[in-house]
């Protein structure tokens, strides 16, 4: 059985003043054991929310990090910062980061390889704009990307990775992928990790959903067969992110 991770993406939203309200409003019903829960803070907020969810079961995130160790790269924060803050996931290769700031397969592999490296949970997104979704080569686009950020990660490590689908057409648009086509390509991406590992490796990882999730369509979506869970965006700013965690009750 994999257990369901419920990660709030922050992204870059949220002063520390407004953290703390925000955290002390989600605590309680975050705080839970059957779901992995996340918040994915700005890194100004990385300190205060950890010493804020102390004592609870929510995991604390980065949303990037660069994958060298340190020295002249202006402006980055490397895996050991964020170690040293008890930081225990990271998303890497959002659409984000690959559209506005041109982040490519090249490096989002360096940056999967490093967090391993490290020992913070990769949350390594994928999702294809919506020519792709229109002209139908949706599985192939998600191959290429799964492949290329696989490259040169071994089973052990492989099995930790947290993949998250996200259909760029669908975040922050309010158009979710149905429930039938979030399964079809998570599904299809666990296939894949299964040819590219093998079925323990297929069986053990875990495979997201992403993209304006909402307390009404979480459970259609995550009670899907090939589908673990959330990442949030929008949704995870609000206390409504409570309800998408307690989605089951
Ligand atoms: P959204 O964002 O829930 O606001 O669509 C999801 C994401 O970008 O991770």
């Amino acid at each position: 059985m994999r257990k369901k991770v419920v990660a709030g993406n922050w992204k870059m939203n949220m002063t520390v003043c407004e953290a703390n309200d925000l955290v002390d409003k989600l605590k309680s019903p975050c705080n839970v054991s059957d779901v992995e829960v996340v918040f994915c803070v700005p890194f100004t907020d990385i300190y205060t929310v950890s010493e804020r969810i102390k004592g609870t079961n929510i995991g604390l995130g980065a949303q990037n990090f660069y994958y060298e160790d340190k020295g002249a790269f202006t402006g980055e924060i490397s895996a050991n910062m964020l170690c040293e803050l008890r930081v225990k996931y990271v998303i890497i290769g959002h659409s984000e980061r690959r559209v506005i700031f041109k982040e490519d397969d090249d490096l989002i592999n360096k940056k999967h390889i490093k967090a391993h490296k490290v020992g913070i949970t990769p949350i390594l997104c994928c999702g294809e704009p919506l020519e792709i979704r229109e002209n139908k080569t949706y599985f192939d686009f998600i191959e290429k990307q799964i492949c290329s950020a696989f490259n040169g990660i071994n089973k052990n490590e492989a099995m930790k990775t947290i993949i998250a689908y996200e259909p760029i057409w669908a975040i922050g648009t309010g158009k979710t992928a149905t429930s039938d086509e979030a399964e079809e390509v998570c599904g299809f991406t666990r296939k894949l990790i299964g040819k590219l590992y093998d079925d323990e490796t297929k069986d053990v990882i875990r495979i997201l959903y992403g993209g304006s999730v909402k307390a009404d369509n979480a459970k259609e979506i995550f009670m899907k067969v090939n589908i673990d869970g959330g990442l949030i965006g929008g949704a995870s700013l609000k206390e409504e992110f409570g309800k998408i965690v307690n989605y089951n009750k």
